[in-house]
């Protein structure tokens, strides 16, 4: 009985407490019906909300539902008829009818598959990002997804880790901006809506600073790192409203994430005012024995929960020991009534309550509707990077006498999807051969031949290549990386084209034919000898289903490219983790300089910039002004600068403004990224871009980790990309 009623004192403390917070993020009622069913609901009940399986891996799923031990499944069938009929269960066959929350992988896009989230971040266009989030959504709540593991938000410097795919590169601005738009998009105006679907933050937090670039492996990097770098999406997503957030596999400075109390609940809770919840990664939980840090399975729970996982992903670990962790007095039934009443707002918000079931109407007419389709192609346009081009070989004129199309990529649609393509299909997807076909005229003849395997070492194709090209008035050359080869577990110790694919390439080029070379991949590579003897140039990561489309856009002139990296492609794999926002060293590369920082066997610097990427026309800058020349600590200044399409033909830019904190108390980086334009121009006009600088911008974590802007000299940058630019500077002043 005592102890009775000291449960029942805890779970009014944390009722309580947690109510507070609450009702500035959701109504009053929706906290009302969650305390009034928290009350009805049983300890097993309870820890049922926060168990969630993989669908086909559970024998007996909808005995589980109706007896309430589950509160989401993963992987769901693909149809909204069988989603409802699960569902039904839950909402009519079980003891209080409270609906799974269903999840499922949407990355980047559902069905209709656009460019994987690194391309599409070579668009820096936040509202092309809302938008396929948008369809994305769309398209999976038509078959009853409604949560995403999705937007991927890690910041990844390290181009060997295979996930540097699945996010936005290497800068916290522009990968906050994303992390913004693709909330924005998934999540819709309104939770609530049937198109819309939880966000997911993951991985929570700094799974990309991996050392190595070895997937799952450790992580050690300062908390100043943590705080400039890796948190800043992440806040971002949080303020725009994403409703859950996943904890990821790595360790962090010894502490494994899913058992971080640091980040889970100082950071996200108390810091940023999170009110959603939290789901681990996959047997994350379980992994923390693994990790070291927990003996047993249910140590290993009992610390999850502490730290502020909500939701176990898989390991099954809540579901066998939370109920005796609670009973055996080892963590106070407040935690877990704190996690479920987390899981229920959400699947309030979603108003899974009120209407659980999807329209089974919908699937057939929103699914890759031409609309959908339209927007993939657009979206691979703008994602697409000219990195060089020689002589203007590109575009090329539609009535080009013959063309070779050469690779193990020219007609691989299943690779064109990229990693994490959901229910994306190859027979939907659009190779460069057959968008290339589409789009030449009638009399262009198209020799095709595949020359090498994407990976192993035969050679035997590459004869039939080489007579293919020496006949052709131009060789179009598809190579990199097979779908598989990033992504999770996609690590790669050698960044530069797999198998005998440059031997490929070598030939080809020694035909004298020239060459576009175009490459499909999933992170920057590293192709010193391509960027030196090939004349033009093309990335075009893996663009989705229509990737051959997008490509003869832009090969043919009908798309003039405006894409910039969002990641920095090193001229070899010894260099990473490259990224552009280093910090200062003492003793910085110089050319005639040995004992300065570089390496003696390779060039300085990268072999392509961040923000880097050409157009067919081209941009002055000019005439950069400031409206001050001295601000406070708090105060703002607008920086503006004037770009002219100096080319013949219309074209985007993608203007960049990066700022340098001069002297500070702790070493600053180099250069950073703190505005962006991107703006449409004719031949001969001249926009002028604005940018406004504050104490958002200017502000740095210092020794005791609080963000101040220190009083000094900031030099400010517009320009093209991260290695060039207008020069300006103002000062910080005391007042
Ligand atoms: C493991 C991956 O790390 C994560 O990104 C994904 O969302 C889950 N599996 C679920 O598929």
């Amino acid at each position: 009985m005592k102890s009775l009623k000291m449960l029942l004192s805890l779970l009014l403390i944390g009722l309580c407490a947690d109510l507070a917070v609450a009702q500035t993020m959701e109504t009053r009622d929706m906290e009302h019906r969650i305390d009034l069913l928290l009350h009805q609901m049983t300890l097993e009940e309870k820890v049922g909300q926060l168990v969630q399986y993989n669908y086909g891996d559970v024998k007996n799923p909808e005995q589980l539902v109706r007896r309430g031990r589950i509160g989401s499944f993963l992987n769901p069938p693909a149809d909204a008829g069988e989603v409802n009929d699960l569902q039904k269960i839950a909402v009519e066959g079980s003891r209080l009818g409270i609906p799974l929350i269903l999840g499922f992988d949407v990355i980047h896009g559902y069905k209709t598959i656009f460019p994987i989230p690194l391309a599409e971040a070579a668009a820096w266009d936040p509202e092309l990002s809302e938008q396929a989030a948008r369809i994305a959504a769309t398209e999976a709540t038509a078959e009853g997804i409604r949560w995403t593991f999705a937007p991927m938000v890690d910041i990844a410097r390290d181009a060997r880790w295979g996930r540097i795919a699945e996010g936005a590169g290497e800068d916290p601005f522009l990968g906050s901006a994303l992390a913004q738009a693709r909330v924005r998009g998934f999540q819709g105006e309104d939770l609530s809506d049937p198109q819309s679907v939880a966000a997911c933050l993951k991985h929570y937090v700094a799974y990309g600073a991996a050392e190595e670039g070895r997937d799952y492996n450790s992580v050690d990097i300062s908390t100043r790192t943590l705080r400039e770098v890796y948190l800043p999406p992440f806040h971002a997503g949080v303020e725009a409203g994403a409703v859950t957030l996943m904890s990821a596999f790595n360790d962090l400075n010894g502490t494994p994430a899913s058992a971080n109390w640091f980040t889970l609940t100082k950071v996200l809770r108390q810091e940023w005012g999170f009110q959603g919840f939290v789901v681990s990664d996959w047997n994350s939980v379980g992994e923390l024995l693994n990790h070291g840090v927990a003996g047993t399975p249910a140590e290993a729970g009992a610390k999850a929960i502490t730290a502020g996982v909500d939701m176990d992903m898989v390991s099954g670990i809540y579901a066998d020991h939370l109920v005796e962790l609670v009973r055996n007095g080892t963590i106070p039934v407040s935690v877990v009534v704190r996690a479920v009443r987390r899981v229920l707002r959400v699947k309030y918000a979603l108003n899974l309550f009120d209407n659980p079931y999807t329209d089974t109407r919908r699937a057939g007419r929103e699914i890759l509707n031409p609309e959908h389709v339209n927007f993939a192609r657009k979206a691979g346009t703008e994602s697409i990077v000219l990195l060089k081009n020689e002589r203007h070989l590109l575009p090329l004129d539609k009535s080009v006498g013959s063309l070779a199309v050469i690779g193990p990529l020219a007609d691989s649609p299943y690779d064109m999807l990229g990693s994490w393509h959901a229910r994306g299909n190859p027979k939907d997807a659009v190779t460069v051969l057959s968008g290339i076909q589409h789009t030449v005229s009638p009399d262009t003849k198209i020799r095709y031949a595949r020359g090498c395997p994407i990976t192993g070492d035969s050679t035997a194709g590459i004869a039939e290549a080489v007579d293919a090209a020496a006949v052709s008035d131009v060789a179009l050359l598809v190579v990199g990386e097979g779908a598989d080869m990033s992504g999770e577990a996609g690590s790669r110790a050698h960044i530069d084209l797999p198998g005998v694919q440059e031997q490929l390439v070598r030939a080809v080029v020694n035909t004298g034919t020239p060459v576009v070379l175009m490459l499909v991949n999933g992170r920057p590579l590293a192709l010193p000898w391509e960027a030196e003897h090939v004349p033009a140039i093309l990335e075009t990561w893996q663009l989705g289903i229509q990737h051959g489309n997008a490509v003869a856009d832009v090969v043919f002139g009908d798309h003039n490219p405006s894409g910039k990296l969002p990641v920095t492609f090193p001229r070899a794999t010894g260099q990473e983790p490259l990224y552009y926002n280093h910090e200062r060293t003492g003793r910085p590369p110089q050319a005639e300089n040995k004992f300065s920082s570089k390496f003696i066997d390779i060039p300085i610097g990268p072999q392509y910039p961040f923000g880097y990427g050409l157009s067919y026309t081209t941009f002055k800058y000019s005439n950069l002004q400031l409206d001050q020349s001295s601000i406070g600590p708090g105060g703002t200044l607008t920086v503006q600068a004037d770009v002219t399409n100096t080319g013949d033909r219309p074209g985007e830019e993608i203007a960049q403004l990066y700022i340098q904190d001069v002297v500070a108390s702790l070493s600053p980086p180099v250069k950073e990224l703190q505005g962006f334009s991107k703006i449409s121009l004719k031949p001969g006009e001249t926009r002028t871009v604005t940018f406004t600088l504050g104490p958002k911008n200017l502000g740095m974590y210092n020794q005791e980790m609080k963000d101040v802007v220190e009083p000094g000299e900031f030099k400010v940058w517009v320009g093209p990309n991260s290695t060039a630019g207008l020069e300006g500077a103002f000062q910080v002043v005391r007042r």
